[in-house]
């Protein structure tokens, strides 16, 4: 593999979006080497996946822990205590000050701590059914700007918002972004969907992919396709 194709393969982190861990495990080995970064979310980690971790980290791969965890500041901090524990590499936090501060305080052993600015899911009207008083768009800039003012490692963000996210935090604030899909693949639940190479041109740093490539009929050539776009972008 060359190096190009070897750095665009750690740019895809490929969401493991399975009911439980043996499920999760035989997609693993079906990926293979295509696969060197892989999400464990709600579903797989509330349904025993998260030894997965471990097992994943054993095996030379990347984890991100997406559990976005909002509390107290002192349970936050002994929750991404314990989590960080697990070897993952990126583990999520809502965006609210004390949490993220908390996180921040409270990491280890390596793992990077992303903020979820606001969910992409969220429209203006929701956030107002909510009680905020700010438009997605300014309580995303908001958040990341206190985010990169606490020291936090990286942003979700949609793709779209990727190049304006740029601007305000520079270049050593990890973007990752979900909302993916490939040219002429479904767009599923998505709204603000981009293609992997526009996503990267937009300033992304991580792509997520889950049913494009999990859902797919031969997961591994889809992961492949999606390197190869990445590493052309
Ligand atoms: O299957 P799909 O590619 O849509 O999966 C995207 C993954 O990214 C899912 O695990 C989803 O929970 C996650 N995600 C997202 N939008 C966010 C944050 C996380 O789609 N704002």
């Amino acid at each position: 593999m060359t190096n190009d194709l070897k750095a665009a393969r750690g740019r895809m982190i490929v969401a493991l979006d399975l009911p439980d861990i043996d499920v999760a495990r035989a997609m693993v080995a079906r990926l293979g080497d295509s696969v060197s970064f892989y999400k464990i979310g709600y579903q797989l980690a509330y349904a025993g996946g998260l030894p997965l971790v471990g097992e994943l980290a054993d095996a030379g791969k990347q984890v991100f822990v997406d559990l976005k965890l909002h509390d107290i500041g002192n349970t936050v901090a002994s929750g991404v205590a314990s989590l960080s524990k697990l070897g993952a590499t990126f583990l999520t936090v809502h965006a609210y000050p004390q949490t993220m501060q908390a996180a921040v305080d409270a990491r280890a052993h390596g793992t990077k701590i992303l903020a979820v600015t606001v969910l992409t899911s969220y429209d203006d009207d929701n956030l107002a059914a909510a009680g905020f008083r700010l438009a997605v768009a300014d309580l995303v800039m908001h958040r990341a700007e206190q985010a990169r003012d606490i020291g936090i490692d990286g942003l979700v963000c949609s793709p779209l918002e990727a190049t304006s996210l740029r601007g305000l935090v520079g270049p050593d604030i990890s973007l990752v972004t979900p909302g993916i899909r490939p040219a002429g693949s479904a767009a599923d639940d998505q709204k603000r969907i981009m293609t992997p190479a526009r996503a990267i041109t937009a300033g992304a740093d991580y792509l997520v992919v889950g049913r494009p490539v999990i859902g797919a009929d031969d997961p591994r050539a889809a992961a492949d396709m999606i390197v190869a776009e990445i590493a052309a972008a």
